[in-house]
């Protein structure tokens, strides 16, 4: 069975893409890289053993997406396409809306159009890439998925934005099938060390911040806030393995393919892990020293953010199986592999 990505040649994209294949589907990639690059393909390659079939364009384009859709007939649809910035989001909130509330209204449109005229042979079935960013600053920790929803930066407004149209979309046409997944801090890269996280610029992320400290590139790290409220002072957060993330996406798209209910859940480990936790853990996987600086709070940011992903686990059967050492080693291995990214 096709599966169309959109955004798939990008962090999340790539690695689900690489899951994709081992479960038996047929993944396509949808992608303008915009914020990815044309390496990615090649390395998927490698991997994978076989060639990747990729559709240049961008998802604003809704009549050439339909023709897309129409192209491969894709059994299920995975909206990974967007831009996620939180900084750059509050500087430049239009190029968000436009880009991912657009971009999701534009993708949606063309489903719309191609399922229904009844020349597809399923049903609408799509599996969106949402955040944790969408609770906003929660009043408790773990989160659930009941707990309510805000925003603190157009990025995170944009994405609970699509959440709803999304809702919307169900109550107006039954049919859909529809997967929402909250992700929390996705780290880590493939164990092969040929794909993982490559931040166009400075990253905004704290793990690739660390990496990139280990291997040589920055003095040290910034870190925002030595008085939050936490065991030791700094941010806590809930960092899950980018294949723990990619095997969910794999579940929930089998989920939607064979039982037909929609849903919404976290994929998080639902274990709490602190900045300087995080920076610990990189040393003990690189053997480098990771020098930092307790720096001022950044604007936005929450003192505690993580999951209870229980109802995944009840719904999908997943659960996050990587530990933090693991995520620090693969990001290691990438990092130090790659020092430039896919920019060699
Ligand atoms: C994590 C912790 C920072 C950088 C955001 C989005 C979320 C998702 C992941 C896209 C915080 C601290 C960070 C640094 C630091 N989006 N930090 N120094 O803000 O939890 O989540 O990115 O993938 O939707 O909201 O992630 O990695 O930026 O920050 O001290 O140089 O690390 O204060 O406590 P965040 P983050």
């Amino acid at each position: 069975m096709n599966i169309l990505l959109t955004g798939g040649a990008g962090y999340i994209g790539s690695h689900t893409f690489i899951a994709l294949r081992e479960a038996g589907f047929e993944p396509v990639i949808l992608d303008n890289f915009a914020n990815s690059h044309p390496v990615v393909l090649e390395r998927l390659e490698r991997i994978t053993g076989r060639p990747v079939t990729l559709e240049r364009g961008d998802v604003l384009d809704t009549p050439w997406v339909e023709a897309v859709l129409r192209r491969h007939q894709p059994a299920g649809v995975v909206h990974f396409a967007g831009d996620k910035a939180v900084g750059e989001s509050v500087a430049n909130p239009l190029k968000y809306f436009h880009n991912n509330i657009g971009g999701a209204v534009s993708l949606l449109r063309a489903m719309a159009a191609v399922f229904a005229d009844g020349s597809a042979p399923a049903l609408p079935t799509l599996v969106f890439s949402s955040s944790a960013t969408v609770y906003g600053d929660p009043a408790s920790v773990p989160i659930t998925e009941d707990f309510p929803r805000s925003h603190t930066n157009p990025y995170g407004h944009s994405k609970l934005v699509i959440e709803d149209m999304l809702s919307a979309l169900r109550v107006a046409s039954p049919a859909w099938r529809i997967g929402v997944l909250r992700y929390f801090n996705p780290a880590g890269a493939h164990p092969s060390g040929l794909i993982g996280e490559d931040p166009a610029d400075i990253p905004n992320n704290l793990m690739p911040y660390v990496t990139q400290v280990a291997v040589g590139q920055r003095p040290h790290v910034n870190v925002f806030g030595g008085d939050y409220p936490t065991p030791d002072g700094t941010g806590v957060r809930d960092y899950i393995h980018v294949q723990d993330l990619a095997a969910g996406h794999v579940a929930a798209l089998q989920a939607l393919l064979t039982k037909g209910e929609s849903f919404t859940v976290n994929l998080g480990t639902g274990r709490g892990v602190s900045v300087l936790e995080a920076v610990r853990a990189v040393e003990k996987a690189s053997g480098r020293l990771v020098p930092y600086v307790i720096a001022p709070r950044r604007a936005g940011d929450v003192a505690q953010c993580y999951a209870d992903p229980s109802l995944a686990k009840r719904l999908l059967g997943w659960e996050a199986k990587h530990t933090l050492e693991q995520m620090c080693a693969d990001a290691w291995r990438w990092q130090s592999g790659n020092p430039n990214g896919y920019r060699g």
